[in-house]
């Protein structure tokens, strides 16, 4: 796309010309809008960048090692893999009440944040990935309850508490134009398009106390539930897929013995920008055949059901 390109280099030539020969950090999430912040810095400002990934032990299956491969072995950027899963799920041991663990793991990843950039020799930038609608909506809207997708990442008061200078190369743009440059910057389409995912990550899919062991069949079973959509072509007709695990253990039968296991929720909904959203209507022979291949591959799991309710009243997530 012509106008990206264009818009492209004329971002690049803002960045060298706020940056000079500064060192800039980033904090990478995974989500289109860091990853295309930190592709398009890169560009402009190379080895001068080095992004930290929070790995809270709350992530999806694979996703540090895909997200931290991307960037580093194949873009070649600086990514520092801060894995901190035990200090975020340490101190979330026990801890059910859904704003308690927001505020746990949002404390946690700016301390953790801080400590790695700290390390980082030199630097005078912090870059975020804000974009127009989020400028907008800061001057405009004093948030709800739950806060957006960006502001558990957005490191709000850091960076004069840290003396840093705030470098927001995307603050121009719309979500869409933000993935076109992504595109247009080398990253790959099925990257771009990914569902949002939550800062808080699988802690709010995990209602009530959140344990090792009902992480781990947490992510199989989304695994196995994306897997499926995405075989079907639905990926991209939904704004987020996900399931969460229920607190609660159920009877079934498996062969000759009885099972007690947990139970989980599948979720779907589409939306335009996550403030409303209707739940997707699956066939019952996709989702027929989703329940058998999550008991059938994921142990642990003996009952799933499909959470129906549109928002509001409900919310998307389930904390
Ligand atoms: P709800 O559940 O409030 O979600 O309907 C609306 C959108 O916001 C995301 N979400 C969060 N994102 N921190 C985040 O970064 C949070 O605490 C949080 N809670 C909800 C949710 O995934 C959906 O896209």
């Amino acid at each position: 796309d012509w106008t990206m390109g264009a818009y492209r280099e004329q971002a690049i030539a803002a960045i060298k010309e706020q940056v000079g020969d500064a060192h800039v950090i980033c904090a990478l999430s995974g989500g289109v809008d860091s990853s295309v912040a930190a592709a398009l810095l890169h560009e402009a400002i190379g080895d001068q960048l080095t992004c930290v990934f929070v790995d809270h032990g709350l992530l999806r299956l694979n996703e540090a090692e895909e997200v931290v491969g991307m960037f580093r072995d194949h873009m070649n950027l600086n990514v520092i893999h801060a894995d901190e899963s035990e200090l975020f799920l340490g101190e979330l041991d026990g801890v059910s009440d859904p704003e308690t663990k927001r505020k746990i793991i949002g404390r946690l990843f700016i301390d953790v944040f801080q400590k790695y950039a700290n390390g980082i020799e030199g630097a005078a930038f912090l870059a975020q990935g804000t974009l127009y609608p989020d400028v907008i909506e800061s001057v405009s809207f004093s948030g709800g309850p739950s806060v957006t997708i960006k502001s558990h990442h957005n490191v709000g008061g850091l960076p004069e508490k840290m003396g840093l200078k705030l470098v927001e190369p995307l603050r121009e743009l719309f979500k869409d134009e933000v993935r076109a440059l992504g595109v247009e910057l080398g990253l790959p389409k099925s990257f771009i398009g990914r569902h949002p995912f939550p800062g808080p990550g699988l802690a709010i899919r995990c209602p009530g106390e959140i344990t090792r062991e009902k992480l781990e069949i947490l992510r199989k079973a989304d695994a196995v539930y994306i897997d499926q959509i995405r075989r079907h072509g639905l990926y991209d007709e939904i704004w987020q897929a996900f399931v969460a695990i229920l607190p609660v253990r159920t009877v079934g039968v498996m062969g000759d013995g009885r099972t007690y296991d947990f139970a989980c929720a599948l979720r779907a909904v589409t939306s335009v920008d996550g403030m409303t959203a209707d739940y997707y209507p699956f066939s019952h022979e996709f989702l027929g055949e989703t329940a058998t291949r999550i008991i059938n591959e994921v142990q642990g799991i003996n009952r799933v059901t499909y959470d129906i309710t549109s928002k509001p009243p409900g919310t998307i997530e389930w904390e």
